[in-house]
């Protein structure tokens, strides 16, 4: 098992990654934050899947059946919202939880995202437990505390920092993830290698077949990333310096992306992997990087995102327009851009015209015209 220690404001966290972890870790974790009651945050499908093994590990510490209670709901980006966050007080208010009391978010990073906001509102504060289900949510959402929910025209916008009292990723239950969801983290792997780790992309360049069957790469790869992120969020916790802004690369097209189709039509991953795509190419059409960054990107991303199909009737302008709603919104078109590989930058306003072709470049390639 590997163990990384997060740094923040109100205290240090573990971020345990491994396996049997439910059985071996939880009841200890569980009984050190003594809990009054716990709500388990979740989707029926994973509960179906994993849940068994994770109530079993929390019946005895908190007392049975009546110490514990659920919170499940729809799956998908577009139930992220604020309508959900009201049905989840609810429950939590029909139940009598307090803020004695712990909210396990268990999930990906929509329930993380959820149930950390959750727990971070609720009677202004419940302990929280990230136990992330996703490759995606391990490598990413589960750590650093950003946690909130989308209104319709702007994702995460509404939303604060929450940090948990541990993260636990069992790697076990990502043998059920369904393939589309494995290349969405991927995805985000990709990122952390494009941002700081030329090594890993050598490693998930071997990948594309599907997770290695050695246990301890995979962890490995996960807790690397986790690594990367532990650095940046440790320095800059609540997104002010610009470091932890730099983790947002591909994340200004992929959230406009996102929001452009509504949420459904491709998964944050996929918008990310298409976003970082855009991202090289403006650094190319800026004059920040060399011609070749496109290519070397492309290398990268495309056996991840080779099954993703682009909707044929977004045009960029929609894109764009998204991105610049984001931006009315009180928020700085700020960009990350590459050098090179491995060397970021932040750019603020590069200028309508460039980022117009940049989209337009991808798409075109994306929609294979
Ligand atoms: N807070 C942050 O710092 C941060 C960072 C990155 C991403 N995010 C957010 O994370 C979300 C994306 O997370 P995601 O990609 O995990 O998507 P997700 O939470 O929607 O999960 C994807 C699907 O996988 C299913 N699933 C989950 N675990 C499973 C398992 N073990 N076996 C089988 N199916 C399983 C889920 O039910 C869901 O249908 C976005 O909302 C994004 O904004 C947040
Ligand atoms: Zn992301």
């Amino acid at each position: 098992m590997a163990e990384i220690r997060i740094r923040s404001s109100v205290g240090e966290y573990p971020v345990l990654i491994g396996r049997d972890l439910y059985e071996n870790e939880l009841p200890d974790l569980i009984g050190r934050i003594r809990p009054t009651s716990v709500a388990v945050v979740s989707h029926a499908s994973i509960m179906g899947l994993h849940g068994k093994r994770l109530i079993e590990a929390i019946y005895p510490i908190c007392g049975g059946e009546n110490g514990v209670f659920q919170y499940l709901f729809a799956e998908g980006e577009e139930n992220k919202n604020l309508s959900t966050v009201e049905d989840g007080y609810e429950v939590f208010l029909a139940s009598g939880i307090n803020r004695e009391g712990l909210v396990v978010a268990f999930g990906g990073g929509v329930v993380g995202d959820l149930a950390g906001f959750l727990a971070a509102t609720y009677m202004r504060g419940t302990r929280l437990l990230q136990v992330p289900t996703t490759l995606m949510a391990m490598v990413d959402s589960s750590v650093g505390g950003k946690v909130g929910v989308d209104l319709k025209g702007a994702k995460n916008a509404v939303g604060t920092f929450y940090q948990p009292q541990a993260v636990l990723s069992d790697v076990g239950v990502l043998g059920t993830l369904p393939e589309r969801e494995l290349r969405g983290g991927m995805v985000e792997i990709a990122k952390y290698g494009l941002l700081y780790d030329e090594i890993m992309l050598q490693k998930i360049g071997k990948w594309h077949d599907g997770l290695p069957e050695n246990a301890e790469e995979l962890d490995g790869v996960i807790a690397a990333c986790v690594a990367h992120k532990a650095d940046v969020v440790t320095v800059d916790e609540r997104d002010l310096t610009g470091k932890r802004a730099m983790l947002n690369y591909g994340h200004t097209f992929g959230h406009a992306l996102e929001t452009a189709t509504a949420y459904i039509h491709l998964r944050h991953g996929e918008a990310v992997g298409i976003g970082m795509l855009m991202a090289a190419r403006l650094s190319e059409l800026c004059g920040l990087a060399g011609e070749g960054l496109h290519e070397y990107h492309r290398c990268v991303l495309m056996p991840i995102l080779k099954d993703v199909v682009f909707p044929r009737d977004l045009d960029a302008g929609r894109i764009v327009n998204a991105m610049q709603s984001d931006k009315k919104k009180g928020h700085v078109m700020r960009f990350v851009l590459l050098q090179e590989p491995q060397e970021p930058r932040l750019v603020e306003s590069p200028g309508e015209a460039l980022i117009m072709r940049a989209v337009a470049d991808i798409m075109r390639d994306m929609k294979g015209d």
